[in-house]
């Protein structure tokens, strides 16, 4: 889950990284009060989890109250790259000397954190990593992390005087802290600044904390924002299933996620013929009983730009006999809600017994297929009638 910049900047707090005091508004009003809490300069930031918020004109600086009033009237509500602004944070102002760079990422592939440290912050880093290679050290980092002694050979590589190395060296051991301590897979500060007074702060937090530490940390969970989650993930999550929302017309279940991302595969390339793609990705899991069956169904069935629905089951533990079961009970919960076409495909353990069920049922929805790709195609081409 990436975090907004107001979270990062309360878990950077917490862990003892020194930033500037923030509060988060919601309308102009807010903002204009926040200010006057401030009192003097400040800048109003629009809060979403897209970079190039500044360069989008969604970073401005206030002087006054009713500057802060007017920068917030214009960035609610304004769309950076598809993301739109429901919330600014009001911040004082940093006298700046120096903008710098400060990240530590996972770097799957060679297995290990990095960290990514320059004296030219500010600009964006894939610039910076392309036009300026020499100007960013890039540090392979162990088990014992940031320690101070790593962390000033870091800022020695890159080219910080022995000044600056006193004051950063402890900022980066604390930005490990937040690292470690929070399950983050990214920590990036642009800019890091030191201000004219030879303090240190970051002015800017991107942090990514992993999902599947989430039962390590409960706190993690009022992080999320309900608002902006689509809500189908959000039911289906709330359900136990395993559900990604894409944006075609084909509604996906399988059981298992190599068969369903096959199932995605067949159905993309059959759909290229019909003009339509795959809406989502459900897989219904090994154990899967009739109920997980009957959630799932009612999970896709709810997105109203699924046209038909590919089930591709290959029964193993799930026999094939409890799929089909699930399906006639979803279709009898469901009643008249059901009203696209369903194209089932069943393979594998008590496969007879599974299509006879499905065979007595006869829904007029119901369309039995003997292959994945048969199975495919007639999804596709049902999608592309409706
Ligand atoms: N509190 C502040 N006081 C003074 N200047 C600031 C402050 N916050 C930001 N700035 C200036 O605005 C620039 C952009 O700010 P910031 O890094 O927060 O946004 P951004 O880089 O545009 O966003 P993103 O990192 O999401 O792409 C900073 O490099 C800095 O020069
Ligand atoms: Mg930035």
């Amino acid at each position: 889950m990436d975090l907004y910049e107001y979270q990062a900047r309360d878990l950077f707090a917490k862990h003892g990284v020194p930033v500037l005091h923030g509060t988060v508004a919601e309308t102009p009003e807010q903002a204009r009060q926040a200010a006057e809490d401030i009192g003097g300069l400040c800048v109003v930031k629009a809060q979403v989890k897209i970079g190039g918020r500044g360069k989008a004109g969604g970073v401005k600086l206030a002087r006054t109250p009713d500057e802060a009033y007017e920068h917030a009237s214009a960035i609610l509500g304004m769309d950076i790259k598809g993301h739109t602004v429901g919330k600014v944070m009001i911040v004082a102002g940093a006298d700046i000397a120096h903008e710098y760079y400060f990240s530590i990422l996972l770097d799957r592939s060679n297995r290990r954190q990095l960290a990514m440290c320059s004296r030219e912050g500010g600009m964006e880093i894939e610039q910076l990593a392309k036009e300026r290679p020499e100007a960013l050290v890039k540090r392979p980092l162990d088990s014992d992390g940031i320690t101070p002694e790593v962390a000033r050979e870091i800022l020695t590589d890159a080219g910080f005087s022995a000044d600056e190395i006193d004051v950063l060296t402890p900022v980066l051991v604390s930005l490990w802290e937040v690292y470690v301590a929070e399950d983050a897979q990214l920590v990036e500060v642009n800019p890091l600044v030191m201000c004219t007074d030879g303090t240190a702060t970051a002015l800017d937090g991107k942090v990514t904390v992993d999902d599947n530490a989430r039962f390590r940390h409960p706190d993690h969970e009022d992080l999320v924002d309900r608002k902006s989650e689509d809500p189908l993930e959000a039911k289906a999550k709330e359900r136990g299933l395993n559900y990604v929302s894409l944006d075609g017309e084909v509604g996906i279940i399988g059981n298992g996620a190599g068969l369903v991302m096959s199932t995605l595969d067949v159905v993309a390339y059959a759909g290229e013929r019909f003009g339509v793609s795959p809406a989502n990705f459900l897989d219904i899991g090994g154990g899967a009983s009739a109920q997980v069956m009957a959630d799932g169904l009612d999970v896709i069935l709810s997105n109203e730009r699924v046209r038909s629905v590919f089930v591709n089951v290959f029964g193993g533990i799930t026999a094939c006999d409890q799929v089909a079961e699930g399906i006639v009970k979803a279709l009898d919960l469901l009643g008249e809600r059901a009203t696209k076409p369903l194209v089932v495909r069943l393979d594998g353990n008590a496969v007879d017994a599974g299509r006879a069920i499905l065979t007595e049922a006869n829904h007029p929805l119901v369309t039995m297929v003997e292959t994945m790709d048969g199975g495919a195609a007639t999804a596709a081409e049902l999608a592309a009638q409706k």
